[in-house]
This record gives structure tokens, C-alpha cells and sequence, in this order.
């Protein structure tokens, strides 16, 4: 993890999302799950709760745990959220949150543990007939460039979609369903920053000069190989 005082959380402080989405891959999902109006619903590794919104739209009745190990991510998503019944903020591993769970949604957050160990940790924490939603780097290619690679900074567990289902079957799940996330969710990541970039960079030091270096060769980095490296999210059952 990141230490909470790095330049990289004054580039990413209470942007409205953390990593790639938008509202029609969480419809989608809920969706192809099979997600009631009263669900209740984990939002694992929330981020400042830029799914929540939609989560909630996908469970009018029910109730969404939103948990992130980052402090500062949860207060963002409180300061949106907090007054909303329907919706628990927590501060932690987001293995821990005990359900039982109609849906657990987790974007791009499963690579932190690995597709079997994020899924055998949540089995017991599935209502029955619940499903997970998760999105996964994703080759789109079988003969991907060295820069499609490079995107993923050395991400050991960096497969396609096959090895990407043949691990969701190691778990002893079954898969629903996959789908790229497109280009909005993508620039809806995007775009925040670099607007907060532009508005950083002068005086920036070099610390921080350094992390904004970085997230714009990520968004170039994104942008040149789109078309063979993304993230695929699957919608998965227990078998
Ligand atoms: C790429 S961001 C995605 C955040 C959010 N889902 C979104 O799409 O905006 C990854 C998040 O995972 C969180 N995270 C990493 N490991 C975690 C863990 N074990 N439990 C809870 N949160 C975790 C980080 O703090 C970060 O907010």
C-alpha cells in the first residue's frame, strides 16, 4: 500500500473515483446477477463511493457496506454518502465485513489478493444465490506489445479472459457473465485527474512533479493500447 502521506494522495484526494467505471457496468451486473431490490450489497475496496450511487439504484431497498483500507477515501465517500441510510462506511480490509451478502462488488481492487484468495475469502460471506461482481486486468490479445504489458507495472497475475475464468473456476466458482469496461468508465477515471494535474503542476516539487509525471504516462500509457489491455469484469457464483 501507498503511505497516506505520499504526493501520490494530493493528486488522488477526493477525486470522484479511484481507478476505471461507470453507472451501466454496475446495472449490468446487478443485472446478470440477479441482484433483488432489497439486496444487501458489499462495495469492497469503495474508494471515495464512486459506485455507490448506482449500487444503490440497483437496490433501491436494500443496503450497501462500503469499505476501503484508506482512511481519507471513506471520509470523501461519507461526506457524499454518510447521510444515507441505506449506506454503511467502514474503514478496513475489505475481507472482513461479515454479511450476509446478496452481491459483492469490487472494482479494481481484487488484484490486491489474487481472484482465488478475494474469492475464497467472501464464499462464507455470500447470502445464498449471491454473486460477485469483480474487474480484473485484462489482456485482449493473444500477442499484446510490450507496452500493453508495461501498463500493469509488473502485475504478476496479468492473464486474459481465459485465464482469468480458468482462476474464478479454481475458486470453485462458476462465471455469469464477462465485459470490458469501455472507454467513459475508463476517461471517467481519467479525466478528474488530469484536470487536477493541470492544476497542480505549476509549483508543483518533485515529489509531487513526480507523481504527476506518472499518472499522465499512465492516461497515455491507457490510451495507446486500449485496444489490448483493459479491465474485464466478470460476474461469478459459487459453483
Ligand atoms: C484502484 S482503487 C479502486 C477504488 C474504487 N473501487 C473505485 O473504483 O473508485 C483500489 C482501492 O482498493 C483499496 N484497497 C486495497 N486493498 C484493500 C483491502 N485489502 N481492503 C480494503 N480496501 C483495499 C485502496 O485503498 C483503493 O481505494
Amino acid at each position: 500500500m501507498i503511505p497516506a502521506d505520499h504526493p501520490f494522495f494530493v493528486l488522488h484526494a477526493d477525486l470522484p473515483r479511484e481507478g476505471p467505471g461507470e453507472t451501466a457496468d454496475v446495472a449490468w451486473a446487478a443485472e446478470v446477477a440477479g441482484t433483488p431490490d432489497t439486496a444487501r450489497i458489499l462495495d469492497a475496496a469503495c474508494g471515495p463511493g464512486g459506485d455507490l450511487g448506482a449500487l444503490l439504484r440497483a437496490a433501491p431497498k436494500g443496503h450497501v457496506t462500503a469499505i476501503d483500507l484508506h482512511a481519507p477515501f471513506i471520509d470523501a465517500a461519507r461526506a457524499r454518502w454518510g447521510a444515507d441510510g441505506r449506506v454503511t462506511l467502514t474503514v478496513g480490509d475489505m475481507t472482513t465485513p461479515e454479511g450476509p451478502f446478496d452481491l459483492i462488488w469490487c472494482a479494481g481492487a481484487v488484484y490486491f489478493l489474487g481472484i482465488e484468495a478475494a474469492l475464497a475469502a467472501w464464499r462464507p460471506r455470500l447470502a445464498p444465490g449471491g454473486a460477485i461482481a469483480f474487474s480484473e486486468p485484462c489482456l485482449f490479445t493473444d500477442a499484446p506489445s510490450a507496452e500493453a504489458i508495461a501498463f500493469w507495472q509488473g502485475y504478476e497475475g496479468l492473464t486474459d479472459a481465459a485465464g482469468i475464468a480458468a482462476r474464478v473456476t479454481a475458486a470453485g466458482y462458476e462465471t455469469l457473465a464477462t465485459r470490458a469496461l469501455g472507454d467513459i468508465a475508463w476517461e471517467s477515471y481519467f479525466r478528474p485527474q488530469e484536470a487536477r494535474i493541470a492544476r497542480l503542476r505549476p509549483g508543483a516539487d518533485a515529489g509531487l512533479a513526480a507523481v504527476l509525471d506518472e499518472a499522465e504516462a499512465e492516461i497515455a500509457g491507457w490510451r495507446a493500447c486500449r485496444a489490448e489491455t483493459g479491465y474485464l469484469l466478470s460476474v461469478v457464483r459459487p459453483a
